[in-house]
């Protein structure tokens, strides 16, 4: 967990003092996993260009209310500040977006106070900060690496025809930052559906002359509960995945490899 970098302290009242522009944001806090949530409010100064993680950052400078009461800086999770990491995910007025990535500029017109809080379906750590650690486990159950172990020469990796790593490589860009987790109906408290993500770097992994190898076990995950077939194709992945993976076609061509797979469990019997 990150707290934010610390820009250059501009106070509320110095700001209203010089009529400069204020923002006004609504934050949804969580001391402890178990305690109960709250809501405070800031009026922070406006500055040109700011992202979300920048307005945490001015009021972890000044940790002070809206309403003039002294709190703490807002615990969330942060790293490279780039879209890269995949850690900054929250929901940003009702949406699920990267900290980074969202700026206050481009937020829509008349969408103060801005209202931050962390994502639904992980527990809260802290504050903004969730538990994604499923995800993990879920690229863990499906083997999501490749196989080598380093310890001896391995000698040139395989060759792969371009049109194969053209499709891999949009693939490689997820940054496990959970959204299509967070959007999706199917993931949930009363099921164990893996998401998106998982299942996009099962056809990662598998089209990779390497990481083949473990090809039918990670298919054979992917068949039982949780597993693809759980998909509802409402899309919504798709349509919130900060870096724009083929997460449909992934979901289709994995699911049409699972069926694949089970039918020739079933004759190898
Ligand atoms: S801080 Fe790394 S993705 Fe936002």
């Amino acid at each position: 967990m990150a707290t934010a970098t610390l820009p250059t302290p501009t106070t509320t009242a110095a700001a209203q003092r010089t009529g400069t522009r204020t923002i006004k944001v609504e934050i949804k806090r969580q001391a402890t996993p178990d305690a109960a949530a709250r809501t405070e409010k800031f009026e922070i100064p406006y500055r040109p260009g700011m992202n979300i993680t920048s307005v945490l950052g001015e009021i972890a400078a000044e940790p002070i209310t809206a309403d003039g009461r002294e709190t703490t800086a807002i615990a969330y999770d942060a790293n490279c500040l780039e879209e890269i990491c995949g850690s900054c995910a929250m929901l940003i007025n009702g949406k699920a977006r990267m900290a980074c990535s969202a700026l206050v500029d481009k937020l829509r017109e008349g969408d103060e106070p801005i209202t931050l809080a962390p994502l639904s379906k992980f527990p809260v750590v802290r504050d903004l900060a969730v538990d994604r650690s499923v995800l993990f486990q879920n690229l863990k159950a499906v083997k999501a690496w490749v196989p080598i172990d380093g310890s001896y020469e391995l000698g040139p990796a395989p060759r792969q025809f371009p049109q194969i790593q053209e499709q891999r490589y949009p693939l490689s860009n997820c940054i496990s930052c959970t959204i299509c987790m967070e959007v999706c109906p199917q993931f949930n408290d009363s099921t164990n559906f893996v998401g998106a993500a998982t299942i996009a770097q099962v056809k990662l992994f598998n089209m990779d002359p390497s990481g083949a190898v473990l090809k039918e076990e990670r298919l054979r995950a992917l068949a039982g509960d949780g597993g693809v077939q759980e998909c509802g194709m409402a899309q919504n992945c798709v349509a919130a995945c900060p870096k724009q993976l083929p997460l449909i076609e992934a979901i289709s061509d994995v699911s049409r490899d699972v069926v694949f797979q089970q039918v020739k469990d079933l004759f190898a019997r």
